[in-house]
């Protein structure tokens, strides 16, 4: 199945589109107040932003014209405008715009195209780890788009898990696009038994995140990082405590409107280190 990224717009009917005065850059900036207000996607011709939404959309950051499309021409819009991402040595790209060396996802599916800013912001810490040979986590993985990047910075194993059944499915057919080694498994953090990893990744809900803290760092090995995004900035200081009570030193990358919590297992009091 392949929709372009309508994220579940059905064929019938009219999306509206909103072409605005500004830039690709300036709509990822917005991109949080955007998807509250149900943004489908956005695509850029001639160095200006279109956003898409399913009806027209109130109060939003940024200005514009709104036309109507009928969704036919909508998907077919947003199939060749969808643009890669580059974010260090990793260019994420969909499979009509892929480059020689991208790592290709297919955004039909599940959430991940690597162009939201709690993605890109997990690709870079990601890429500041020594990750060969290590054993990675990517819990919420979705498309796969985290836990196949691991993959393919050298990780040794890479399991992926997901509650949605079809985000399973997709970072399967991803991995296996790309020619990754990626364990696909249906289930929260849980579902990785009482196996121990190198690094964790879970790109997230600050809610989740604060539920899930204490059983996301038992899965840490001793010396591992937890790499946790979906944290607003507004909910940063959450997201630190909950990771520092489960026994994490907590540092934050924060972006324009997320931010990216990396934690390291402190080493237990009156041992070096
Ligand atoms: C924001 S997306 C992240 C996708 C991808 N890892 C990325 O960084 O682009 C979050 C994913 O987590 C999944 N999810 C939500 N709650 C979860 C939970 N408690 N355990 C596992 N997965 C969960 C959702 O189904 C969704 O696919």
């Amino acid at each position: 199945v392949d929709r372009g990224v309508d994220r579940g717009v059905s064929g019938e009917g009219t999306t509206w589109a909103l072409r605005t005065n500004g830039t690709l850059e300036d709509a990822n900036v917005h991109l949080a107040a955007l998807e509250a207000a149900g943004l489908l996607g956005i695509s850029e011709e001639d160095g200006r932003a279109t956003l898409w939404f399913p009806a027209r959309a109130e109060g939003l950051p940024l200005g514009g014209d709104w036309e109507p499309v009928e969704d036919r021409d909508w998907n077919a819009r947003s199939r060749a405008l969808l643009t890669p991402v580059t974010v260090g040595t990793v260019t994420v790209a969909p499979p009509w715009a892929a480059g020689q060396g991208d790592l290709v996802i297919d955004p039909a599916q599940a959430f991940g195209t690597g162009h939201h800013e709690t993605t890109t912001g997990c690709l870079a810490a990601l890429q500041e780890l020594a990750l060969d040979g290590r054993s990675v986590l990517d819990v919420g993985c979705g498309s796969g788009v985290l836990a196949i990047a691991a993959a393919r910075l050298g990780a040794g194993s890479v399991t992926a898990l997901d509650i949605d059944p079809l985000a399973v499915k997709a970072a399967r057919a991803n991995a296996a696009a790309n020619a990754a080694t990626v364990e696909a498994v249906e289930g929260s953090v849980d579902a990785a038994g009482d196996r121990r990893f190198d690094v964790v990744l879970a790109n997230l809900d600050t809610t989740t995140l604060a539920r899930l803290a204490d059983r996301l760092v038992a899965r840490l090995a001793p010396g591992g990082t937890l790499i946790a995004s979906g944290v607003g900035l507004e909910r940063q200081a959450e997201a630190v405590g909950a990771f520092a009570a489960a026994g994490l030193a907590v540092l934050v990358r924060a972006g324009g409107e997320w931010a990216v919590v990396v934690g390291h297992v402190r080493p237990a009091p009156g041992t070096a280190g």
